[in-house]
């Protein structure tokens, strides 16, 4: 029996705390009761209403070392759950009666100018041969493809560089599809090169390089099942590496795992084209902050970050709304990691429908939100008041 929460609710209501629940009730098990769905078995792909059933889906059918190593997190996941239930303390200011009829012409957008249909990406991501042993990360890649969204490759992917690189579409809104490659810092540098090298090859248009795995991390869920970490990472990262990376590639590097306002701009500093904000699905640190708390932080200390240089993010987001919260404070595109991951136990289908429910609901929301240009919402869309509480200020701004 696999329980979705994991506090029971008796203890929760004497503590006077809310019980945590993995994914919010959709409503999609009380359906299944009515259906031939059995315990361990994947649900039909047509009751997938909402990103958070593709978990349930998962949790379901996958083996649990293999569910475990996508759902893992950090130690306590206290930042696991703050990615989740972080949005919620920003409420929407919308405003009425403002003609949003275009606002799916605005869905479009570009990164690194690159065209893509949608601000929505798919974040790299280790392994997805658990979800489909056969295709894996296949499917990423043609549902990217079909849905003109853009791919971003992990360098641990269970297909190689190659076998991802022969997979790409010919067709789609730039001509040849564009994928980003996810590479990480090995402690051997000539594997780096070589991965690079290797991108570069199979037409890469930019590296994306993880920054925030200095060392191994505290994941409880996952070391239960021996599932720990494949990475032979060096720990002295530094932005020496950048330096003798542009040395090797001429392909734009975006460094991963931005937390702090500081870091952004010595990255921009730094020359990069583009950062991610990201703590890495709460996979790294404990007790790191959420995309939106880390948006909020550098919109509230240096709000250009923004127009200097595209910004992507990942980290919690599952619907629309959150996806408008981020653009709404000057990011770029959106990433999903886990959620791409559980919906690839579908194979290339689960993956499409998961581009199209968010694309469904970013489109909805914004209309709702009263938004009419999703490339450019104003932050007065957002009631951020909550986040002001405790947010970090610098205190000699042009200093860190
Ligand atoms: C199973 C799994 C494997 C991951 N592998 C990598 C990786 O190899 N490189 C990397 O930079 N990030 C990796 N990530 C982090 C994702 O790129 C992304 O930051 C994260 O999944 C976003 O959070 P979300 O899962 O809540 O959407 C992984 C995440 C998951 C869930
Ligand atoms: C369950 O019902 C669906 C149609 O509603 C059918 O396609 C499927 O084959 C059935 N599965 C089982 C295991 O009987
Ligand atoms: C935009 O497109 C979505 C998805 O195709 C559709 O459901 C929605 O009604 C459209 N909205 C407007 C305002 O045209
Ligand atoms: C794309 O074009 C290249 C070069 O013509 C070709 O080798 C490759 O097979 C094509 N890919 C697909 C998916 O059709
Ligand atoms: C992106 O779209 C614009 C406008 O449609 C077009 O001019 C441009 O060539 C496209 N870029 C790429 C890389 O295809
Ligand atoms: C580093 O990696 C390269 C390429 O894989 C390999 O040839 C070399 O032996 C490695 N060096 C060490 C010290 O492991
Ligand atoms: C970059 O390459 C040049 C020429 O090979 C070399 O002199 C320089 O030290 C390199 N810089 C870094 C940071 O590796």
């Amino acid at each position: 029996m696999r329980l979705a929460t994991y506090f029971p609710a008796l203890v929760a209501s004497a503590l006077a705390v809310e019980p945590f629940w993995n994914e919010p009730d959709t409503g999609l098990e009380t359906f299944l009761r009515s259906t031939n769905w059995t315990e361990n078995s994947l649900p039909a792909l047509k009751e997938m209403r909402a990103i958070p059933d593709f978990d349930f889906a998962a949790r379901h059918f996958l083996e649990d070392q293999k569910y475990s190593f996508y759902r893992t997190a950090a130690a306590g996941e206290w930042s696991y759950r703050n990615n989740l239930e972080v949005w919620s303390k920003v409420k929407f200011r919308m405003r009425m009666l403002s003609d949003v009829t275009k606002v799916n012409e605005t869905m479009a957008t570009t990164i690194l100018g690159y065209n893509f249909s949608a601000p929505i990406f798919i974040a790299p991501a280790a392994r997805g041969g658990y979800g489909d042993p056969e295709r894996a990360e296949i499917n990423f890649m043609e549902a990217a493809a079909s849905e003109n969204i853009l791919y971003t490759t992990a360098l641990y992917a269970s297909k190689t560089i190659e076998e991802l690189g022969a997979a790409k579409s010919n067709n789609t809104l730039n001509g040849p599809q564009v994928t980003f490659q996810q590479i990480y810092t090995n402690a051997n540098f000539s594997v780096t090169w070589d991965a690079i090298a290797r991108a570069e090859k199979t037409g890469a248009k930019a590296i994306i390089w993880t920054i925030d795995a200095p060392a191994g991390s505290t994941r409880h869920r996952a070391a239960r099942y021996d599932t720990t970490n494949s990475n032979s990472v060096t720990s002295a990262l530094t932005w020496d590496i950048y330096d003798q990376m542009k040395n090797r590639t001429s392909l734009p590097i975006i460094p991963k795992g931005i937390t702090t306002v500081e870091d952004a701009l010595i990255a921009i500093e730094k020359g990069v084209p583009a950062i991610y904000i990201s703590n890495h699905g709460a996979r790294q640190l404990d007790h790191s902050p959420s995309p939106l708390e880390i948006a909020y932080e550098i919109h509230r200390n240096a709000p250009d970050v923004f127009s200097k240089v595209d910004v992507l993010a990942d980290s919690g987001v599952r619907y629309g709304t959150d996806v408008l919260k981020l653009l709404a404070l000057g990011v770029k595109a959106v990433g999903m990691g886990r959620p791409f991951m559980y919906a690839n136990c579908y194979g290339l289908a689960g993956v499409e429908k998961a581009i199209q429910i968010m694309k469904t609901e970013i489109s909805h929301d914004a209309a709702q939100a009263g938004i009419h240009d999703i490339q450019k919402i104003p932050s007065s869309v957002l009631n951020m008041r909550a986040l002001e509480d405790g947010v970090f200020i610098m205190e000699k701004p042009g200093q860190y």
